[in-house]
């Protein structure tokens, strides 16, 4: 993988340059008013009209072929970038691992308007799509909001302040000139030895699937009007297991797993309406994501119903070759990606641009891949530029990005507040008094870099001298709560493995913090990880590093009181380091408001986050996901429990109740809803979680041992109590049973008429010279059909659709040949009838109507069996879907 060590803005200058882009030399400080003006002066060239069939059918192979590349623009030569457009004719540029040619908001706004000029007026005319990361904020230019990342954000519980964080993202990511946003994560927590932990939402899917979809509809809002982008559930599907813990290595997960729960997330995201999807980097079962026709066309396609574009990760055409050995050179890759149903690649620089082109041009050529594919793909896109309105105004407004870049601040605070997670709190040792004298000490104390994690302005987060999002760190917000009484203490920072991984305590530094916590009320270690992204953070030890851990012992025997805050992106300490603090908070990496940890610390905000995640003790408990199957032990193989979080105050749950009490018919009542009083009873205002769980003791198959049905936060006052109600559908409450998929009754009404409908028209035309009570028959045979399905004869024998079809066709050719006779012989007269049926040797025939009527029958029979083949074929892909499924589930 090809990764630049950094944006260069005179790169980006350049670029821009060369391509007569408006004047930006300068920068943001240096842009003149006329400049800004420049915007909309209908000097520009016009993209065409948002005619996307007319668009596409103007477009040659290579176009289309072109239209299905994402290249990233922070790599390209300014002498390259120009080929980009005139001969890959690409549909979409990305700022790649939130490294954009520029951090500069106002200069990449001017600068993507430019490109974007280049690409209409010495392109194909079709303005380009831009994507960047967003997934914790539009953190790749300086001066932006940092929101906490996505697991802190589980811990709110709370879809509308994700919301709201989400849908400045998009405005913001929309004012520096980009229109789709890398985000929401929505793969489930499972296993934090992995490096991307802290990108997820939760372990639970629907906790993830709420907040996700909340994500979805924040970052859209106003997308068609560039205030708002894309949104990208990535990454599909089950990239958050990895067997082994490290990023990219293959997730072996069993098929009612992935249905009860990793798809989940995905499937209520995908409800939200994304526009695109991107796609798991990894392998499942066996097979790369990108080449699985089964997730990515049957699942994603028809079982979910997503419409929108499926951008592939980071050059995994090449990785299906170079890193999961499963094809053997690109094109192979592309082929199957392409087939399997991946519309945009997404790829690093010129050389892997040039390599997909051309292997795709190759394909299309040879027949390996269809036009209609292509052409598929390309609508895709184009149709995502139109709901975009890039046909209608593809140019972005850089006098707009100063007001909105960095905006939001409140509700970033507000994240911090409500994901801040009380772990443990003995003997009131928080809330920290004004008064209190207060050592504060540890790597993660003062640094910007740490507390905003990875993809935050560079890949593995902040460069040291860079620009950076607006920030308060935990230490200015101690000291601006008290003066005077926080002595803080630089122990050297955590950094990640791509630098030094860990400082080591010195003598001097212990003895110093030693002689001032003796005499402090407090002390307070923020301690935890340093940023990480993708395979730079995987771990194998969750145990504090060595230094961290001698710092806790250095003032764990005296007579303060100490306080661990933790700033990790991940479940990072063991019962080793608990037992020996007082209290400890899990801070995650909360971004920009840093500053707002001493709220919580101080008591002026509650803490009100609750786990997102359950917490092993050590690797040694790894996986450890809260909604596993039996026999394991709540809370005994656990430092801390999925839910786990305290408030300042204490609350009673009284009274819980379930309604509908009784459900006969589960398809029928759709959603039911728990409701539980709760009491503040305590002595302050605090913040109380209602989180409604289900289980079953027994079933066709385990039921996992307690499954998150939905909660409710409130804010309630000492003495007070409130009725909190949940309400949940019925279908969350569903497993994947043994045999499923394999009896489903698939037919829909209109399904069943038609194949009623072919044999009545054999019967019709065959009856045209005779004189048969059509209408009669054909009441008689839709009737039959509609029992034999309302019944649902198919589930109860367990049919395939196939075989279903065949049912169908061959009981109406039944009740045509029957009603042909009954015909037959009422035509006859009774005695006639007798006489044949008493005398069959020499009957008393009227042979034209036996012909007649074997005429009838003929055409009848031969119409139902063209009918089965037509429906056996219109229902093969749904059946071998169907066999695929109960395949992967029996395994
Ligand atoms: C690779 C990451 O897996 C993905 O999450 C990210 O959006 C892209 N690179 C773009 O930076």
């Amino acid at each position: 993988m090809t990764r630049n060590d950094g944006p260069s803005r005179r790169r980006f200058l350049q670029t821009t340059g060369a391509l007569g882009a408006a004047a930006i030399a300068g920068g943001a400080e240096g842009v003149s008013a006329e400049e800004m003006q420049a915007y909309g002066d209908g000097s520009r060239p016009a993209p065409p009209e948002a005619d996307v069939e007319t668009i596409l059918s103007n477009m040659s192979v290579e176009e289309k072929i072109g239209q299905m590349i994402q290249a990233n623009v922070s790599t390209v030569d300014a002498d390259q970038v120009e080929s980009l457009f005139t001969d890959y004719h690409v549909g979409s540029l990305l700022t790649g691992s939130a490294y954009p040619p520029s951090r500069d908001p106002v200069e990449l706004a001017k600068g993507i308007n430019g490109l974007q000029e280049y690409a209409i007026g010495e392109g194909n005319g079709v303005p380009f799509v831009y994507g960047l990361d967003t997934v914790h904020g539009n953190v790749t230019v300086d001066g932006s909001t940092a929101f906490p990342h996505h697991i802190a954000m589980g811990a709110t519980r709370d879809p509308d302040l994700m919301e709201t964080a989400a849908k400045h993202t998009g405005d913001s990511a929309a004012a520096v000139g980009a229109h789709w946003g890398f985000a929401p994560t929505s793969g489930i927590a499972r296993d934090p030895r992995w490096g991307r932990f802290y990108e997820t939402l939760s372990e639970d899917p629907h906790l993830a699937g709420e907040l996700g979809a909340a994500a979805v509809r924040g970052l859209q809002d106003g997308a068609s009007e560039h205030s708002g982008v894309a949104a990208s559930v990535k990454h599909f599907a089950a990239y958050s297991q990895p067997q082994n813990g490290n990023d990219r290595s293959p997730a072996r997960i069993p098929v009612r797993d992935l249905v009860e729960n990793h798809l989940v997330p995905h499937h209520m995201g995908i409800k939200a309406e994304p526009l695109t999807v991107m796609i798991n980097s990894g392998s499942v079962n066996g097979i790369p994501a990108h080449a699985s026709s089964w997730l990515l066309t049957d699942v994603l396609r028809d079982r979910m119903g997503f419409e929108g574009l499926a951008v592939s990760d980071w050059n995994d055409f090449y990785r299906m070759v170079e890193m999961h050995d499963y094809a053997p050179d690109l094109k192979t890759a592309v082929k199957e990606g392409v087939n399997a149903g991946v519309d945009m690649a997404m790829l690093s620089d010129m050389e892997h641009v040039d390599g997909f082109y051309t292997a795709l041009l190759d394909l299309v050529k040879a027949g390996d891949v269809p036009k209609s594919r292509i052409d598929e793909a390309a609508e895709r896109v184009l149709r995502l530029k139109a709901k975009l309105g890039l046909f209608a105004d593809p140019y972005a407004d850089p006098t707009k990005a100063p007001d909105v870049v960095g905006g939001a601040r409140d509700a970033a605070r507000e994240a911090v507040h409500e994901s801040l997670t009380l772990l443990k709190n003995e003997g009131g040792a928080l809330p920290l008094a004004d008064t209190d004298h207060i050592v504060l000490a540890g790597p993660n104390v003062d640094n910007v870099r740490t507390q905003c994690g990875g993809w935050t302005v560079g890949w593995q987060g902040l460069h040291e001298d860079d620009a950076k999002p607006w920030a308060t760190t935990i230490a200015d917000g101690m000291t601006s709560h008290t003066a005077g009484r926080v002595t803080v203490h630089e122990t050297g920072y955590t950094y990640n493995r791509l630098s030094d991984d860990e400082w080591s305590l010195s003598a001097e530094t212990r003895e110093a913090i030693v002689r001032d916590a003796e005499r402090a009320d407090r002390v307070v270690l923020v301690l935890g990880e340093g940023p990480y992204a993708e395979g730079y953070g995987n771990t194998d030890e969750l145990a504090l590093p060595d230094a961290q851990r001698e710092l806790v012992d250095a003032v764990a025997d005296l007579d303060t009181t100490v306080v661990g805050v933790l700033v990790a992106g991940r479940p990072r300490g063991t019962s080793e380091t608990l037992a020996k603090l007082d209290a400890f908070v899990m801070a995650y990496y909360p971004g920009s408001a840093g500053g707002a940890v001493a709220d919580v610390l101080y008591g002026d905000a509650d803490p009100g986050g609750r786990l997102a995640f359950r917490w092993p003790d050590g690797v040694g408990q790894v996986p450890n996901y809260y909604n596993q199957y039996h026999p394991a032990k709540d809370n005994a193989d656990a430092l801390f429990d999925f839910g786990a979080g305290e408030s300042y105050t204490d609350f009673s749950f009284s009274n819980l109740s379930v309604s509908p009490s009784s459900i006969a018919n589960a398809a029928k009542t759709g959603t039911a809803t728990a409701s539980v009083t709760v009491t503040n009873t305590g002595d302050r205002t605090g913040t109380a979680l209602a989180e409604a769980f289900y289980t079953e003791a027994y079933g066709s198959v385990q039921y996992p041992r307690r499954k998150r049905l939905g909660s409710e936060k409130i804010e309630l006052a000492p003495g007070r109590s409130k009725r909190v109600t949940v309400e949940f559908p019925l279908a969350a409450l569903a497993v994947v049973p043994p045999v499923a998929y394999r009896n489903r009754r698939v037919m829909l009404p209109w399904e069943v008429l038609v194949v009623a409908f072919l044999p009545v028209l054999g019967h019709v035309l065959a009856t045209w010279w005779l004189t048969t009570a059509v209408a009669t028959y054909l009441s008689v045979a839709a009737l039959a059909l509609v029992l034999v399905v309302e019944l649902d004869v198919f589930t109860t024998v367990r049919m395939t659709d196939g075989v279903a079809a065949f049912v169908v066709v061959v009981t109406t050719m039944a009740v045509a040949g029957l009603w042909a006779v009954v015909q037959w012989l009422s035509d006859r007269s009774l005695g006639t009838t007798l006489v044949y049926v008493s005398r069959p040797v020499t009957p008393a025939v009227d042979t034209a109507s036996l012909h007649a009527l074997m005429w009838d029958f003929v055409a009848a029979t031969a119409c139902g069996v063209v009918g089965a083949a037509l429906f056996v074929l219109y229902f093969q892909r749904r059946v071998r879907a169907d066999e695929r499924f109960a395949a992967e589930v029996a395994r």
